[in-house]
């Protein structure tokens, strides 16, 4: 049975996650306009969006506000370290408490940012969040198979390719793969451990939760979950 969790207790939700080049904050109602330029833009639709071209303005509001705001996603606003500047947003969907899983999204929707290494250490920000602080088990995407950049980053952060849906999308006047891609936790953990990294150190700066026992963990999780 796969559960989709209505993820009620935001108390769950880091106010804050800290890296060396971002910082990971909950959305705030004034963002949308930064949503909706994002959203309207036709590259980030061309390289993450089925349908060919940009939402409209009142799916952008509508996904604003399930998204972004309410409580059917752990979403976070991605910030510049230093200047603050909002250049995007990532989240966890279907979180799945019965199998300790969740489907990874991100967007960085000032094009001028791409290319700087905030989306890889976002993404990274998420995951030890997700499979170290809350102690879940699997973290997985989808990526059309020439969106390089994108693969790239998840790849950096230990995602690997499980499996392809070939030719599920047509663009550009061809068809593409669709990739799922995935990281398991024991494999977060190594990759820490070949990189001389304390895999139970939180990527927050929420030192309270340094050292949590795995028990600890899967009791956030569950409550995050809502179970
Ligand atoms: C995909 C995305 C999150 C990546 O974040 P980013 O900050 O731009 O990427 P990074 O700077 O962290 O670089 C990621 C990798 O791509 C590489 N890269 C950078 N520009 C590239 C380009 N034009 N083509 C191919 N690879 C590129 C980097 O060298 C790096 O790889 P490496 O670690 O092997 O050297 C971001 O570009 C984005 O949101 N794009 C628009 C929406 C989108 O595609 N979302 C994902 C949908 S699945």
């Amino acid at each position: 049975m796969v559960y989709r969790a209505s993820v009620a207790g935001r108390t769950w939700f880091p106010d804050v996650i800290e890296g060396r080049l971002v910082v990971l904050r909950r959305h705030v109602p004034d963002n949308l306009t930064a949503f909706r330029r994002w959203y309207r833009d036709a590259e980030v639709a061309r390289l993450a969006r089925y349908q060919d071209g940009p939402m409209s303005i009142e799916e952008i509001d509508r996904f604003f506000q399930a998204r972004a705001l309410g409580g059917e996603s752990m979403t976070m606003a991605i910030h510049v370290r230093g200047s603050e500047r909002l250049i995007g947003t990532c989240a966890f969907s279907q979180l799945d408490a019965d199998n300790g899983s969740a489907l990874y999204h991100i967007t960085i929707g000032e094009r001028d940012a791409w290319g700087h290494g905030y989306g890889t250490e976002a993404t990274r920000l998420m995951v030890d969040h997700a499979l170290g602080t809350l102690g879940l088990h699997r973290v997985s995407l989808s990526v059309f198979e020439f969106n390089e950049r994108a693969i790239r980053a998840y790849a950096a952060c230990g995602f690997t390719v499980e499996g392809r849906a070939r030719e599920a999308i047509w663009r550009d006047g061809r068809w593409w793969d669709e990739l799922s891609m995935s990281i398991l936790e024991t494999e977060r953990r190594r990759g820490a451990q070949e990189r001389g990294e304390d895999a139970d150190a939180p990527a927050a700066s929420n030192g309270a939760r340094r050292g949590l026992d795995e028990r600890a963990r899967r009791g956030i999780a569950a409550r995050l979950l809502g179970r």
